[in-house]
Formats: structure tokens, C-alpha cells, sequence
């Protein structure tokens, strides 16, 4: 199959799940090795957990961190910021947290869950964090209370201005690439179906078929590393 010219497109938008980072070594949230597998998300990854034990969850977010900074971005992250560089009308919409995207060069409209590399504090707001496993502080310089991870956990609600500008963005795109993602969690999976009904060209990238292959014209059943590279030119 010949690659596809973004050209032809006047505006590109590649959705992105935990798949893109699967072959760098971060581990996907389903699925074998997944990390819902190896830890309960009600103990580790939710308000619930956090009010209740505030260091355990930060601990587990802290290995995350670390594991994530042991890691590199792949030739497919690479590939993406050089179709981007070329193709300003490229926009990337991504459910990652883990930031693989931008220390690729990648420029992200949007981070639909948030970001491993940001705390909050539910009075004074957001705060950079430092590129590094451990945290800066764990309390806020401001009021002293704990800061939490910047992250989008279930049973959060969504960043409503995130969404808008996501939105705003698939619905307006001729080119929709899904690539990495389950399509089971919501409401960042209704992306998928609001691009179909706008009448975008619809590809997947995915090694396995999942609850949206239906929606797709075009699949590429390859690693996100492969499909970016060789799927796509400027
Ligand atoms: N290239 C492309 N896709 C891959 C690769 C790869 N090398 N390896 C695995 N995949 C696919 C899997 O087949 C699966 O469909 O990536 C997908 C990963 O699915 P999930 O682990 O469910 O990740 P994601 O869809 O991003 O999860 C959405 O769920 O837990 C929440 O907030 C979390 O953002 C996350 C959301």
C-alpha cells in the first residue's frame, strides 16, 4: 500500500493511546503486561486512593516516572515529528501521560489525561514538575497540602477546555489516525465515532483489531514503530 499523503489532507489529526509507547518499553494499560493487570487502579490511581494514602500513590507514580525516563522515544515518535514538521496542519491528540511525544520533538494540541511530569494542588492549581523519577515536593509551596499527580484518574472529571480544543480539532479533520489505543475508555474514545461522523478518512493503527476497527476505512495491523514510518509521507 503506497504511503499516505498528508498533502491531500487540509487538516491531519493523530489520536494517540498507550500502544504509541508500547515499544519503547512503557506498558500498556490492557492486555498482557498490562498495568491494570499488575496493580489495582482503585489503590494506586484514583482521588479515592490518593486521600487515603497520599504517599502509596505517589510512590507508584514515582516508579512510573522512572520507568518512563528509562525509556526512549521509537522511530514512529520520530517519523510523527517530521511529518508535523512538515505538515503544520498536523495535529496530535494523545491519551498519554507519559510525555515520549514531546521529547520526540512532537508538538501535542492536546494531552486528553494529563501528564506524568505535572502536580497539582486542588486550591493553587497546577505545577510543573522536574524532568526526573522523584518528585520536586510532594507538598504545595503554597498552602503546604499534597500535591497530586496532574493525571487524569477514573472517576476524575476531564480538563473540559482539553476536550473542547480536541474536539474542535477532529471535528474539523480530513485525515483521522487512531494509533495504539483500545478505544474502551470514555469519553476520549468518543473521538473515534465524532471523527467518523464528520466524514474523516478513517486509519488505524493497530497490531490487533479492537472495539472501533468498525469505524475504520483503513487499518495498518503493525506496530506504531513500522506503520509511521512507512504508512505516511508529507
Ligand atoms: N503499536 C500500536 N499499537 C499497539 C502496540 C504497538 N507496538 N502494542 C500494543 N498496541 C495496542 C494494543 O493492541 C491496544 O489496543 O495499543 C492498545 C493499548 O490499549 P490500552 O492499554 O487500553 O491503552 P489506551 O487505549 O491508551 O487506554 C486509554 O485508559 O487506563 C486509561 O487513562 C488511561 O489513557 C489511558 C486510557
Amino acid at each position: 500500500m503506497s504511503p499516505i499523503a498528508l498533502s491531500d489532507f487540509r487538516s491531519v489529526v493523530f489520536f494517540i493511546g498507550a500502544g504509541m509507547s508500547a515499544e519503547c518499553g512503557v506498558p500498556t494499560y490492557r492486555g498482557s503486561g498490562g498495568i491494570w493487570a499488575q496493580y489495582d487502579y482503585g489503590e494506586y490511581a484514583c482521588q479515592r486512593a490518593f486521600d487515603r494514602n497520599p504517599r502509596k500513590v505517589l510512590d507508584f507514580h514515582e516508579l512510573r516516572r522512572k520507568t518512563v525516563l528509562d525509556c526512549a522515544p521509537h522511530a514512529g515518535h520520530h517519523a510523527l515529528a517530521k511529518l508535523q514538521a512538515a505538515q503544520p496542519r498536523l495535529h496530535v491528540i494523545t491519551q498519554n501521560i507519559d510525555g515520549l511525544l514531546q521529547r520526540a520533538g512532537v508538538h501535542v494540541a492536546a494531552e486528553l489525561h494529563g501528564s506524568l511530569w505535572r502536580v497539582r494542588c486542588a486550591r493553587h492549581g497546577v505545577h510543573e514538575d522536574l524532568a526526573a523519577a522523584r518528585y520536586a515536593t510532594r507538598a504545595c509551596p503554597d498552602c503546604g497540602a499534597p500535591l497530586r499527580p496532574d493525571i487524569t484518574w477514573f472517576e476524575d472529571m476531564v480538563d473540559e477546555d482539553v476536550f473542547a480544543r480536541a474536539g474542535e480539532l477532529i471535528a474539523g479533520c480530513e485525515l483521522f489516525v487512531s494509533v495504539g489505543t483500545s478505544a474502551v475508555v470514555y469519553p476520549a474514545a468518543s473521538f473515534i465515532p465524532l471523527a467518523q461522523r464528520k466524514g474523516a478518512l478513517m486509519v488505524e493503527i493497530n497490531p490487533e483489531a479492537t472495539e472501533a476497527s468498525k469505524l475504520f476505512m483503513r487499518t495498518l495491523r503493525e506496530p506504531a514503530s513500522v506503520a509511521l514510518v512507512n504508512g505516511f509521507a508529507p
